[in-house]
């Protein structure tokens, strides 16, 4: 397990400008980083894990983040069993708020005591704390505009598909 490498999971559905901006701090920060999208079974899905794959490589390329960036996904097992496999030592979440915190330290110190793999907090940019992908599948579900908080080929996306479709 290598402190260099880390994961950046999540739902991305879709993937935000909140999400883009902490991957592009992550992937500064390490040799190589894994954007993981993951199946949140809690979650009902708006995209198919294959459409947030395609927005997530499209979104990374043209917003022009640099480094090792692999992106993948995983809907079976344990977030630290990709981890593992991978040998990342970290993952990185961002925190928008203290609902955040609480939402997010009980999975942190849960995955620290199934692997020997730590978390990492990244507090997100001001402009981004009211982004959540929810509330772009609510607004982008009842025909509004989504482009101030997704990245262009989120917002391209879910301007051609109508909102019947979500
Ligand atoms: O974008 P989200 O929906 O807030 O991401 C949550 C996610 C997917 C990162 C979280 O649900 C998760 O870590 N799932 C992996 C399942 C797992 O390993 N659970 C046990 C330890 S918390």
């Amino acid at each position: 397990m290598s402190s260099r490498i880390a994961v950046v999971p999540g739902s991305f559905d879709p993937p935000t400008l909140g999400h883009l901006d902490v991957i592009r701090r992550a992937a500064r920060l390490y040799e190589q980083l894994h954007v993981l999208v993951v199946h949140n079974p809690d979650k009902e899905a708006m995209l198919p894990i294959a459409q947030r794959l395609a927005l997530l490589e499209e979104s990374i390329a043209e917003a022009g983040i640099e480094g090792d960036v692999v992106i993948g996904s995983w809907s079976v097992g344990l977030l630290v069993d990709y981890a593992q496999e991978v040998g990342a030592g970290v993952l990185v979440k961002g925190i928008r708020s203290q609902a955040d915190v609480t939402y997010e330290t009980p999975m942190a110190v849960v995955n620290n005591h199934l692997a020997d793999v730590e978390t990492v907090f990244l507090l997100a940019d001001p402009a981004n704390s009211v982004v959540s992908s929810s509330l772009v599948r609510q607004v982008a579900g009842l025909g509004g505009d989504v482009s101030p908080y997704v990245p262009g080929p989120v917002a391209r996306y879910l301007s051609r598909a109508t909102s019947s479709e979500f």
